[in-house]
């Protein structure tokens, strides 16, 4: 069942209530209805994967009420704070470093060392991510390869029973997505265009780089790419050598002293919200006790399950 709620009092309450417990709440912006979960939550986020049935894990936009609260995650920068001035609440999305610290769990940013921050501009999504107080994560509400939801029905249309409450609050403004700009590097990137045109951009920050032109003259390995641990990966591991850590999915193989459990009982969406934390914190220990590389124990191929396993053979591919 999923509810749907209206942007009164109650219903703002509900939805906020719902997404602090761990919930997923799809919410209409200026731009799309977003589809939100707890950004500090990895459990949530692995749910909002799971809903949308997304083959990968795709880094996801994590949304304030204020620019002041989007900087206690991320470490703005003038640009920043300059385009927050001029655009902020509304369609621009901006990509920037993640403070020491941050709330939000990795899962959301997809393992990166950079987040996705935006204010909508909508007076609603307002007040709910006000009431939430914490940062929300969300994609557009629909299934993965649909097109984006502007209306409480598109939502429904892909997502009903897969999602506790929609709230609707009538068709969005804008239609297209926000525009993404990564501010990361010593020149804005355009990554994605969207409801905040490039001119009005250059207008206040100067010229910006499209991703192409970006990436002809930056080596790949600048580009905001998915996190790698520095040890190598051996997939579909069934025992561990003693000089490799396990990253283990249900009752751990022989050999490993050093296990990071990835879900007990072998459940998908348990294994993706402890994913990132888990290569992390075996490469970082295992590189500490001189091991030489992380085997890991095969993943079904269902459900976030194929996310877990796109993530897996990113991680174990030869590298440059
Ligand atoms: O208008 C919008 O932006 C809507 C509403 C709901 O806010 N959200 C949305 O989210 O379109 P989604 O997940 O469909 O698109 C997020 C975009 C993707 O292109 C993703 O690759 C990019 O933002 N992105 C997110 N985090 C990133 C990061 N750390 N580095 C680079 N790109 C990132
Ligand atoms: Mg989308």
């Amino acid at each position: 069942m999923t509810e749907i709620l209206f942007p009164v009092e109650d219903g703002i309450a509900r939805a906020a209530e719902l997404l602090r417990t761990g919930a997923l709440v799809a919410f209409g912006t200026e731009t799309v209805y977003g589809l939100g979960g707890d950004a500090t939550n990895a459990a949530a986020v692995a749910r909002i994967f799971a809903a949308k049935v997304r083959p990968r894990f795709n880094p996801l936009i994590c949304h304030y009420p204020t620019a002041e609260a989007a900087f206690v995650d991320v470490e703005p920068n003038d640009v920043a704070r300059a385009l927050a001035a001029a655009f902020w609440p509304g369609p621009l999305t901006m990509v920037l470093p993640r403070r020491a610290g941050c709330r939000v769990a990795l899962i959301t940013g997809a393992g990166l060392d950079t987040l996705a921050v935006r204010v909508p501009a909508h007076p609603d999504a307002l007040r709910l991510l006000a009431a939430v107080n914490r940062p929300v994560a969300a994609p557009s509400a629909n299934r993965s390869g649909q097109v984006s939801p502007t209306t409480a029905a598109h939502v429904l249309e892909g997502l009903r029973g897969r999602i506790a409450a929609v709230l609707d609050s009538g068709p969005c403004a804008v239609g297209v997505e926000s525009t993404v700009l990564d501010l990361c590097g010593a020149r804005p990137i355009l990554l994605r265009p969207g409801g905040v045109t490039v001119e009005a951009i250059e207008g206040v920050i100067g010229p910006i780089e499209p991703l192409v032109a970006a990436r002809a003259i930056r080596s790949p390995g600048q580009l905001p790419s998915h996190y790698a641990p520095s040890l190598p990966v051996r997939l579909d591991a069934v025992s561990a050598a003693a000089d490799e850590a396990l990253l283990a999915f249900g009752p751990p193989c022989e050999g490993a002293d050093l296990v990071y459990q990835l879900s007990e009982y072998a459940d998908v969406i348990d294994a993706a919200a402890r994913l990132f934390d888990g290569l992390r914190w075996l490469d970082a220990e295992g590189q500490r006790r001189g091991l030489r590389g992380i085997a890991a124990m095969p993943v079904p191929e269902s459900g976030l399950g194929r996310a877990i396993n796109d993530r897996l053979r990113r991680a174990a591919a030869p590298r440059d």
